[in-house]
């Protein structure tokens, strides 16, 4: 990775940002951020995140959206890129339901907008972030790459999306793209609106936490850490031309069961709340994690009760 120039789009998200440092520590060239700082949550979030970049001479950042073209050329003509890694997106399941058009501009149109800018500036490798959701109800765990596909939400019709536009540009143009299914990724810096973060938010403040369904649906959560040793595995993979590879940690656990982890991480009694499961969300996600393995010698090292540990501490420290 020395000496090599990366584009990060959503680099000061979560994954994006954790992406950066990663990246920053192994001496790359160039590390260059697109993320217009989505209001989906609060900017100062996402400033936080990078303040530790800012002061660094191979960062920059570029404030553009994924949907201005004009934008995005005037980055790509500035400087040559060996690899995009694809994290920007809106992400969240349940909002999808309810703003389509806009998942489907940001998710969609600004991936193609992505990778014909990768055909035209000669880019060679696409990473992008894909998700479990993808799989839909039906899949049959542990979900393998080739399973027939049925998403229920837009959001998970979106990634799809990517996915299939990744393949085409691919197979005609020469780049290598990798798809990487991420399984519900948590850890330090993770987005407030996901079950892990913001139930530990409202337990540690004693306000009631809303569980939609009755809590047995079954999660496949994967540690941070792990999840970048499979991108930074995924940007060095010098394989066949195209690939889909799940990045998941194999374990599942049940929505009440991660409850009580937190439980017992914080000290405190949850006040739970069991609502009516939502539309677009899936019982189970569980990956199977062989290809990753065998491709990338990934190898999750981070168990739950490990993570939910490490999660809470960080929680802790950040909220003091
Ligand atoms: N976190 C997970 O559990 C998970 C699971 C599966 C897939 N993913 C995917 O991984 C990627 C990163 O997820 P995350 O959890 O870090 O999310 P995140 O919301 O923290 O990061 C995404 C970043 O993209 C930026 N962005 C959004 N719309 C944009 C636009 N129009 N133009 C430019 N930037 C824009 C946001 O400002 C944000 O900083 C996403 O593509 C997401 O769909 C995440």
């Amino acid at each position: 990775m020395k000496n090599k120039r990366y584009l990060v789009t959503g680099g000061a998200g979560f994954i994006g940002s954790h992406l950066v440092d990663r990246l920053l520590a192994r001496e790359a060239a160039r590390v260059v951020v697109i993320d217009n700082f989505d209001d989906f949550y609060p900017r100062r979030i996402k400033l936080d995140n990078i303040s530790p970049h800012r002061h660094h001479p191979a960062w920059s950042l570029h404030d553009v959206d994924l949907r201005d073209y004009r934008q995005l050329e005037t980055i790509f003509a500035a400087e040559p890129f060996d690899a995009i890694i694809h994290l920007a997106a809106k992400a969240g399941v349940r909002p999808s339901v309810a703003d389509p058009l806009c998942y489907h501009e940001v998710n969609v149109t600004g991936t193609l907008n992505l990778l014909e800018l990768a055909r035209r500036h000669q880019t060679r490798g696409f990473i992008f972030g894909s998700s479990s959701s993808i799989y839909g109800p039906a899949a049959v765990a542990p979900f393998r790459e080739d399973a027939p596909l049925s998403p229920i939400s837009p959001y998970a019709a979106t990634k799809a999306a990517g996915e299939l536009l990744a393949h085409t540009y691919s197979h005609l143009h020469g780049l290598r793209a990798i798809c990487l299914r991420f399984f519900t990724v948590y850890g330090a810096r993770q987005r407030p609106d996901l079950a892990i973060h913001k139930f530990t938010r409202l337990i540690d403040t004693g306000e009631p936490i809303h569980v939609y369904g009755d809590g047995t649906a079954r999660r496949d959560f994967t540690y941070i850490e792990d999840i970048l040793e499979g991108i930074l595995a995924a940007i060095e993979y010098a394989g066949s031309p195209f690939e889909i590879i799940n990045l998941g940690e194999s374990q599942t656990i049940t929505v009440n069961e991660m409850i009580r982890l937190l439980e017992t991480a914080l000290g405190k009694k949850a006040i739970i709340e069991y609502h009516s499961p939502q539309p677009g969300d899936v019982p189970l996600t569980h990956a199977d994690i062989g290809k990753a393995r065998q491709l990338l010698g990934y190898v999750p090292q981070t168990p739950i009760e490990r993570g939910i540990n490490r999660f809470v501490e960080w929680y802790l420290a950040s909220r003091d």
